[in-house]
């Protein structure tokens, strides 16, 4: 009979701040059978983010170490990776600069989601920011965290066409969709590598 070798699946930890609704989408398109990963915990520094109660609902272990002091939070979260035995973290509307040493720790392995068409519109406002410049896209992008912010290499991106006379929520939530189809499939690609 031939031998039918099954991959073990990427253990992947989501790190959010807020709506959670990228963390949502990686969740689900982990559910397909052929997927490569499992979400296996969602941890934030917001205690009472909204991603958290998604993730509390789909019965996705929550973790929430106290954030007031930076140095501590990591040292926890980290303690949580390594006991978790995670693969690859993935950082979804995660709002805290992590410090170089524990992007170090972690380096390669960590994936982060942003709204634009990196290397432009690095940082906060990107919509607003393309919108004001007059661009024709904006878009998503899922790059590897280095210690520079927004920085690393681009593992993919989507453009999005800006349409004639819209506003920065009415793009935000059409780059959204894109987000939620991008990040799944790339850290999928991530996973396979
Ligand atoms: C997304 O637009 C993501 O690109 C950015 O923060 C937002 C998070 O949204 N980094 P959500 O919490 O995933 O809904």
């Amino acid at each position: 009979m031939a031998s039918h070798r099954v991959m073990p699946k990427a253990r992947v930890a989501v790190l959010l701040s807020g709506r959670g609704s990228n963390f949502a989408a990686l969740l689900f398109a982990s559910r397909a059978p052929d997927c490569p990963y499992e979400i296996v915990m969602a941890i934030s520094d917001i205690a009472d983010a909204p991603g958290l109660d998604i993730a509390r609902a789909e019965e996705v272990p929550v973790f929430t170490p106290p954030a007031d002091n930076k140095a501590a939070f990591e040292v926890a979260v980290n303690r949580l990776l390594v006991h978790a035995k995670i693969d690859v973290v993935a950082l979804a509307g995660f709002m805290r600069i992590l410090s170089a040493s524990f992007v170090e720790r972690w380096e390669g392995r960590i994936l982060n989601i942003h709204p634009s068409l990196l290397p432009k519109y690095k940082g906060l406002r990107t919509h607003a920011r393309a919108l004001i410049d007059g661009e024709t896209h904006s878009g998503c992008s899922v790059h590897l965290v280095t210690a520079k912010l927004d920085d690393g290499p681009v593992l993919g991106q989507t453009p999005v066409a800006i349409m004639p006379g819209e506003d920065v929520e009415a793009l935000a939530n059409r780059v959204l969709i894109a987000e939620h189809e991008l990040y799944p499939r790339v850290l999928a690609a991530f996973c396979r590598r």
